[in-house]
């Protein structure tokens, strides 16, 4: 509601126009924080720029992502011809002859895209590489904020079907997770460090996906009385416990499904042997 006394524009000044703008307060100093408030931008950058680079090596690799029982996260389903042939595994060759790249690539798109548009992920690499802003309190050196309003980053809207995407995905590595309790020559009832690897993998993922935003909201949004929903307000009440933790989720599951391929990765280029269990 105006009440008269908002603060007008500058003359010269263009409204709406970033944290210099006429109508914000005239500090001439950047910030006044005192602390390393550069660190976590600094180490969040660093951190996604590393998993940029394994992860796009390991994408266009097209090699050692399988090793009998164990299929790597970041080929799983495998949708082509040139999938390795895995026995009762995710190799549906829906695509044919004709992909003769990488099959990753087929399916990296939609994890990727559901960590890209991803609510906590989007407020990692706008601090961590565009710093818009680099930090609570630090004004951001752009000139115009728009925020997310315009092309491209309108599209991050789409995150809530990413999500659906996400759904099956994590329900496909789960399936890979059960064809872990085999051993090499396939037979069921067994367990190697790898299955571990895989357990502890695919409990970070259904738990980083169960605590997305979007999850939460078609869990219990546009409810007027829990009361009348008694099972979707416990389960709101369940994903809320685990959205409070959705940065830790999200970094934790980024290093597993990291680390799950580079398991299966050190197998299949003989590196070393699945230590079995049992
Ligand atoms: S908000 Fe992070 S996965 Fe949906």
């Amino acid at each position: 509601m105006a009440t008269g006394t908002e603060p007008q524009p500058k003359s010269g000044t263009a409204p709406g126009g970033g944290v210099r703008d006429g109508t914000r307060a005239a500090i001439a100093a950047a910030h006044l924080r005192t602390d390393r408030w550069w660190l976590a931008p600094a180490a969040t950058a660093a951190g996604l720029l590393a998993f940029v680079v394994y992860s796009t090596w390991r994408a266009f690799a097209n090699a050692d992502y399988y090793q009998a029982p164990y299929v790597s996260p970041f080929y799983s389903p495998c949708l082509a011809d040139n999938c390795e042939p895995m026995r009762s595994g995710p190799n549906w060759e829906i695509f044919g002859s004709w992909w003769g790249l990488s099959p990753a690539l087929l399916v990296l798109i939609f994890p990727l895209g559901f960590r890209l548009t991803c609510y906590y992920y989007r407020k990692a690499y706008y601090r961590g590489f565009w710093a818009s802003p680099p930090a609570c309190a630090v004004a951001e050196p752009h000139k115009k904020y728009t925020g997310e309003t315009r092309f491209p980053l309108v599209l991050q809207n789409i995150h809530r079907y990413f999500f659906y995407a996400a759904v099956p995905v994590a329900g496909i590595l789960t399936y890979d997770t059960v064809l872990a309790f085999r051993d090499e020559h396939y037979e069921w009832g067994h367990m190697g460090l790898g299955t571990l690897v895989f357990l502890v993998n695919i409990v970070l993922i259904w738990a980083y996906t169960l605590s997305c935003h979007s999850c939460r909201h078609i869990v219990g949004g546009k409810l007027k009385h829990f009361s009348r929903h008694p099972v979707r307000y416990r389960m709101w009440q369940w994903v809320g416990k685990l959205n409070a933790r959705h940065m830790l989720l999200a970094w934790a599951s980024l290093v597993s499904v990291a680390l799950c391929d580079l398991y299966v990765y050190l197998l299949a280029s003989s590196a070393f042997d699945d230590p079995r269990l049992f």
